[in-house]
């Protein structure tokens, strides 16, 4: 089967915050029909549409209540397939974002298990006699009490979203058919949601990497997706090379690819994470991303991001934007751009986006902030009130989910109505309307890009090339080349707010892309943020 989706770039679209069709001041499916000539402007290929799925949303949708029907916020089944179909005439593929490793609490299969220990879709979900000390990714214990049996349930994540137990094979039988039934609409793949949990012992405290992980996802592959040509993602935040490896092994019996945060956390407090950031140290991100080249090339694929709707915008998580906001988003791009994995952009990464920075807590809904604030600072007062909020407005994940910055008209033309989350302060100056026709705007930058990567002689190369990291130890430039025995690309990359001086050892044979528009010398003085990737000899 031809693996297309090493030649694709995916947008993710968070669908709450990218544009709305009928004024109640959330997005919708109709919303994203409307956009996507602007998509197919830009010229991805894939658009993974976070959940879309009938929900509460109590994690806006990541707690799912129907796998089959969709959230009347968003649209109608009616509108899914009218997506689907204009897509397609679009060139663009939907791959939707499933969520396996947990339900929400309203979802009839929890409904009616929880009832009693007798009811069919009971053990569709993990139950133990007495907690354990296993604690919550969104803060506090992962176990909730249940009256009606005398026990307690699981939940990795908030109390409204219980864990699925996959040990049931009736369950797994029943996600195998939805799956299915989705494919055969056409969508054309799926993102798993923290799939790395679903192989999970939590009575012996193991909760992602279980042992019956990879068998599953093995089940999985043979009873839907595999037999079809798909792109699958698995979303993973406790993998090394080697358990990536086997997540896309080039034999197809896993995903095609993985989506992992070694990169992502490499500014966080081994005690709080990311609610106690410590400075960047650049030379070893630098290091942690060549790893991956090197390790994943030939027996694996990996993803390529900076940002997505959980994740700061990487331009806001070091202050870059409030002095070099387009700089540092193409020269992030860049460095990304040319490795080797498929790119994803988060909506408004191709705007240079920045974060919202919402000062006060009253403005955050996301559950994972809210019981952040409440177990750091106001049960266990291991932050102060200070402290947390300098670290939300890094971290918080609302802040990367404010409304798609479109014109500069009110709302950033995102809603006529009140926006469920206010604009950030900079779109009058950063939207969609100014940069699409301006030849010099990061949204042109990024049309070059992917242009570079899908159809031009390097597009081979960067498929396929050798990654090989120069000047390791550099703390403001990131070096690399790629030689796939045809041709050597570098590329250079300052990231620091002082000129620097760079020779470039082999012969330059042209220019490739860069930030700025001046020739590129073999010995040349880098401006701010700069970037740029030259042909030279092998
Ligand atoms: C990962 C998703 O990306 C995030 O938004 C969500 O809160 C958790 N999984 C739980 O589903």
């Amino acid at each position: 089967m031809e693996k297309w989706w090493k030649k694709s770039v995916v947008y993710q679209v968070y669908p709450k915050s990218f544009m709305d069709s009928d004024g109640d001041g959330v997005g919708d499916l109709q919303g994203i029909i409307g956009k996507l000539d602007y998509l197919e402007d830009l010229g991805i290929d894939v658009i993974w549409l976070s959940p879309v799925f009938a929900s509460p949303m109590d994690d806006n949708g990541y707690d799912i209540s129907d796998y089959r029907s969709i959230n009347p916020l968003f649209g109608s089944i009616d509108d899914m397939k009218e997506l689907i179909d204009e897509a397609r005439k679009h060139h663009i593929k939907i791959v939707l974002d499933l969520v396996l490793n947990h339900t929400s609490d309203e979802h009839p299969w929890f409904v009616e298990g929880r009832k009693s220990r007798d009811n069919a879709t009971h053990d569709y979900y993990v139950w133990s006699k007495e907690p354990n000390p296993l604690v919550s990714v969104f803060s506090g214990s992962a176990w909730e009490f249940n009256e009606s049996t005398q026990e307690y349930y699981l939940h990795l994540f908030s109390k409204k979203m219980p864990d699925l137990n996959w040990k049931s094979e009736s369950l797994r039988k029943e996600i195998y058919r939805l799956m299915n039934d989705w494919l055969d609409l056409g969508i054309a793949g799926f993102r798993f949601d923290v799939i790395e949990y679903i192989g999970k012992e939590p009575l012996s405290m193991v909760t992602a990497n279980g042992p019956l992980l990879h068998p599953y996802i093995q089940e999985m592959n043979k009873a839907t997706f595999g037999s079809r040509n798909t792109l699958t993602v698995g979303e993973c935040w406790n993998v090394d090379t080697t358990t990536a490896k086997q997540y896309s092994d080039p034999d197809g019996s896993e995903f095609s690819m993985i989506f992992q945060f070694d990169h992502m956390k490499i500014d966080w407090d081994e005690r709080l994470g990311k609610w106690n950031p410590k400075p960047l140290d650049f030379v070893q991100l630098k290091k942690g991303l060549s790893h991956w080249q090197n390790e994943m090339m030939d027996c694996g694929w990996n993803s390529l991001f900076w940002n997505n709707h959980d994740m700061p915008r990487i331009i806001s998580r070091w202050d870059d934007d409030l002095t070099h906001p387009a700089e540092a988003a193409k020269m992030f791009a860049v460095i990304s751009y040319f490795m080797q994995g498929t790119p994803y952009i988060y909506q408004g990464e191709e705007l240079g986006m920045s974060n919202a920075r919402y000062p006060l807590l009253e403005t955050y809904t996301d559950v994972e902030t809210l019981n952040a604030y409440q177990d750091l600072v106001i049960d266990r007062k291991v932050l102060t009130d200070k402290e947390f909020m300098a670290a939300a407005i890094r971290f918080g994940r609302d802040n990367v989910r404010s409304p798609m910055q479109w014109n500069d008209s009110k709302n950033a033309g995102f809603t006529t109505g009140e926006p469920w989350l206010p604009l950030c302060g900079n779109y009058t100056t950063i939207n969609a309307q100014r940069q699409v026709d301006d030849p010099q705007s990061v949204f042109s930058f990024y049309k070059k890009l992917i242009q570079i990567r899908k159809k031009s002689p390097y597009s081979e190369l960067i498929e396929k090339g050798r990654y090989t990291l120069l000047e390791p130890d550099h703390d403001r430039l990131f070096v690399y080349e790629r030689n796939d025995g045809q041709r050597c690309l570098l590329v250079v990359a300052n990231y620091s707010r002082s000129v620097l001086t760079y020779t470039i050892e082999k012969k330059i044979i042209g220019t490739v892309i860069s930030t700025q528009s001046r020739p590129i010398t073999q010995t040349i003085q880098l401006m701010p943020y700069e970037a740029f990737v030259v042909e030279v000899e092998r």
